[in-house]
């Protein structure tokens, strides 16, 4: 048995088959094969975002993808923003451990999810939405504060949330998400209640992740005071809210004033383009990804508060073994820290 892994075990590592309780959270596009593969063969759960993948075929690829570099648990995240029946059709014939939904109520998939054997991890921004994915049926809620990077349902902070939610789901495991960055970010979540953690820009800043060196840069510069909340990113996923980079097009809003859509500037330019020349307008939801070129810096550069922590880029195994490392040791002398 690996030395921390008693002091790190949670009722998730049993539910999952895992030896860690820690997540990459999906990324989106950020999150290949490679970078949920070598989450999992560290002990934890690699995840792998299909929402953007083009079709069943894609979804197919990118699970054959991961099995190939693992032959440990992994899950797979869908956005509930559009309809996504085939894709989630895909990952089940393909056997996926674990099904995470955002942005839509499970209710109406959850019984194929647990015909296939597969495990519903359904992620949360508060209380009720939280008690409605239990009664509805999922085995796992993922609490996600408001420090969080990328799109951000609720408006409460982890730290009040956690707790809220794990008292609101008696009996299910409660992972925390938001502005988790570093060993002592793991340790106070599982003292929360948690039962595990999902971290997405530590993951984002990762080696095995497919975003440009430009973005890794940018986040391992920034402060926690660099991000930006709000619905600015509009276009293509319009009334939702994210945390992002404040970067040049949120610079260029903020200075005129953060006025509203239909009035920001530089709305209808186009600052980059996809492999087969379609435009990506500015104000658009499209996070840098393989194949994009132009201004790769003006998109949302999803981000959350924690980026402030972020010292340098690391392969995504080493990134687990430190906060187990971390989190471990702080537990263990937890008392250390008292008078
Ligand atoms: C670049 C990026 C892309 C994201 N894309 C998704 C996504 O496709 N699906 C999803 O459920 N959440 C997505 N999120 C939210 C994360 O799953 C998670 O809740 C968040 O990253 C946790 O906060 P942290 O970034 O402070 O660790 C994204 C976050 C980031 C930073």
């Amino acid at each position: 048995m690996a030395p921390n892994r008693q002091r790190l075990h949670t009722p998730l590592c049993a539910l999952l088959g895992i030896d860690y309780p820690i997540l990459n959270a999906p990324i989106g596009t950020a999150a290949g094969p490679e970078l949920a593969a070598a989450v999992s063969n560290a002990g934890g759960l690699g995840m792998i975002a299909v929402s953007f993948l083009d079709g069943a075929d894609a979804v197919r690829q990118a699970i054959r993808r991961v099995r190939a570099l693992t032959d440990k648990p992994f899950g797979v995240n869908l956005l509930l923003e559009w309809p996504q029946e085939e894709r989630l059709a895909a990952c089940l014939a393909e056997g996926v451990a674990l099904v995470s939904l955002f942005w839509g109520d499970p209710a109406p998939h959850v019984e194929a999810i647990h015909r296939a054997g597969a495990l519903l991890m359904q992620s949360v921004g508060g209380v009720e939405e939280a008690r409605h994915a239990q009664r509805a049926g999922a085995d796992v809620v993922l609490a996600q504060g408001w420090e969080a990077g990328g799109h951000v349902r609720g408006e409460i902070a982890t730290m009040a949330l956690v707790p809220s939610v794990v008292d609101a789901v008696p009996g299910l495991p409660v992972v925390a998400a938001g502005g988790i960055a570093d060993g002592r970010g793991v340790a106070a979540a599982l003292m929360l209640g948690a039962s595990g953690v999902a971290l997405g820009t530590r993951f984002v800043a990762s080696s095995e992740s497919t975003v440009p060196d430009m973005y890794r840069d940018l986040l391992v510069a920034a402060g926690s005071g660099d991000t930006v909340f709000g619905g600015t990113f509009d276009i293509g996923w319009p009334d939702s809210n994210m945390r992002t980079l404040r970067n040049s097009t949120m610079r260029r809003w903020i200075e005129a004033g953060r006025p509203p859509i239909g009035a920001r500037p530089g709305e209808g330019d186009t600052v980059a383009r996809r492999a087969d020349g379609s435009a990506i307008p500015r104000y658009h939801v499209t996070q840098p990804a393989p194949g994009l070129t132009g201004e790769l810096e003006a998109l949302a550069l999803y981000c959350g508060q924690g980026v402030g922590l972020i010292a340098g880029v690391e392969p995504a195994g080493q990134i687990v073994q430190g906060l187990v490392r971390e989190a471990g040791a702080l537990l263990a002398s937890a008392r250390g820290h008292l008078d």
